[in-house]
């Protein structure tokens, strides 16, 4: 397999950068719906977040490289079979993605930077806090959060139901171009 996108079909960069990411991204969202409801006394209390918010900022930097692949190597051709719909469709699914993708991060570092201190990624390196502390903003941030990780995951099973509709009833290579097997 290429390591850059053919007009055939995804390379290997894209491909391991939107599998990784796919992964990380689900189980951040239940790792977030499970720690939130965690009590003080709980011995995850501490570490969950702390795996959270280190896997969310790896997150955030692996879509910037994402983005900056995106745009220097353009996607595959489109599939000549489908209808313009179905392309624009896609087309403005994948920038919602996108989008709510980057509204968690950056509500993620608005909650976690509301107590004025900075975030460490897995003691690894820190991101500082560059806002004073207010515990307004983090808990405005806080349902920002929330209702974008529904919303993403909503779009997700969306995006992935229509990877499948593609696969077995149209039965062309969307899927496939995805998986380095088209
Ligand atoms: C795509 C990435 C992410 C997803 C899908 C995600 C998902 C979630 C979910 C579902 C919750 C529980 C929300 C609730 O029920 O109140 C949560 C909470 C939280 N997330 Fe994320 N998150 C992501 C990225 C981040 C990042 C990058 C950070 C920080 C740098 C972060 C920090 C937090 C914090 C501090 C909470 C606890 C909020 C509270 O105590 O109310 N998250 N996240
Ligand atoms: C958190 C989970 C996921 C996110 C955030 C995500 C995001 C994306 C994005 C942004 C693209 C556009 C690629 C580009 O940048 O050009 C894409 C493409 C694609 N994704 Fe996902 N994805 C996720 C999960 C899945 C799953 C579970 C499947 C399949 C079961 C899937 C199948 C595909 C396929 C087939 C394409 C190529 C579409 C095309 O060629 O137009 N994705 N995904």
């Amino acid at each position: 397999m290429a390591l850059k996108n053919t007009t055939e079909q995804y390379g290997g960069v894209s491909i391991t950068l939107h599998w990784l990411m796919a992964l990380a991204i689900i189980a951040l969202y239940f790792m977030g719906d499970y720690m939130v409801e965690l009590t003080y006394y709980d011995k995850l209390y501490h570490t969950l977040p702390h795996i959270h918010k280190s896997i969310g900022i790896l997150v955030g930097l692996t879509l910037v490289l994402r983005l900056a692949w995106l745009y220097s190597h353009p996607r595959p051709a489109e599939l000549p079979n489908t209808p313009d719909w179905q392309h624009l469709l896609a087309r403005l699914g994948h920038i919602g993605l996108y989008l709510l993708i980057i509204a968690l991060i950056i509500s993620g570092y608005l909650i976690s930077t509301a107590k004025g201190k900075g975030i460490e990624v897995f003691n690894w390196f820190e991101i500082p806090a560059l806002l004073a502390e207010s515990p307004e903003r983090g808990e405005i941030a806080g349902k920002i959060h929330e209702y974008a990780a529904t919303l993403l995951m909503l779009l997700v099973l969306v995006h992935a139901g229509a990877a499948f509709l593609h696969h077995f009833y149209w039965k062309d290579s969307t899927l496939k171009r995805m998986l380095g097997r088209a």
